[in-house]
């Protein structure tokens, strides 16, 4: 059954995880951009269908992800993706309760790939280019979505 993100019920279950992890992805910049094509058309598919939203992160050699939607969805869309051979390391920074999304309008949003992103997450990630451990879910979770809005209105 299709699940519409913009009728979340109150008494809903909607559950938000907040991961990153180290990519796996290797090859010319072209090959990487066409495989991160791919993720994100599946992940867009797959993530309507069950009412998921969230946003992507890929830069510096890791991944960063936001996930929510209704509990069981979150969590069988998570297990297949930690299953993914594209990348390793899966660190679960968040799996929690909320009120409300913050991705409502987005099935997963891709954000961090402008030049002025890169830098700013050069930034987060640290110059080794893998630090986020030291980043909470709420905070990797809210840079993702400032990441998100800006680039919407840049796209406007
Ligand atoms: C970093 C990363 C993020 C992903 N995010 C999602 C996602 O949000 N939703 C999803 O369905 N698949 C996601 N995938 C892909 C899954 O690992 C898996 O390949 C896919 O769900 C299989 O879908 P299919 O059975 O429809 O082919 C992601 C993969 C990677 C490497």
């Amino acid at each position: 059954m299709s699940q519409d993100a913009s009728h979340d019920s109150p008494t809903q279950n909607l559950r938000r995880l907040v991961y990153y992890s180290r990519n796996r992805v290797t090859g010319a910049p072209a090959a990487m951009n066409e495989t991160i094509r791919g993720i994100l058309a599946v992940s867009r598919a797959n993530n309507a269908r069950v009412g998921v939203t969230g946003a992507l992160m890929f830069n510096a050699g890791c991944f960063a992800q936001v996930l929510e939607g209704p509990g069981e969805a979150v969590e069988s869309t998570f297990e297949r993706i930690q299953q993914d051979e594209r990348h390793g390391e899966v660190s679960l920074l968040a799996f929690e309760a909320v009120e409300t999304r913050l991705f409502t309008e987005w099935s997963m949003a891709f954000v961090g790939a402008s030049q002025a992103d890169a830098a700013r997450y050069g930034d987060l990630a640290g110059e080794s280019g893998f630090d986020l451990s030291r980043m909470t879910g709420d905070k990797l979770c809210a840079v993702l979505h400032g990441l998100a809005l800006e680039e919407e209105a840049a796209a406007a």
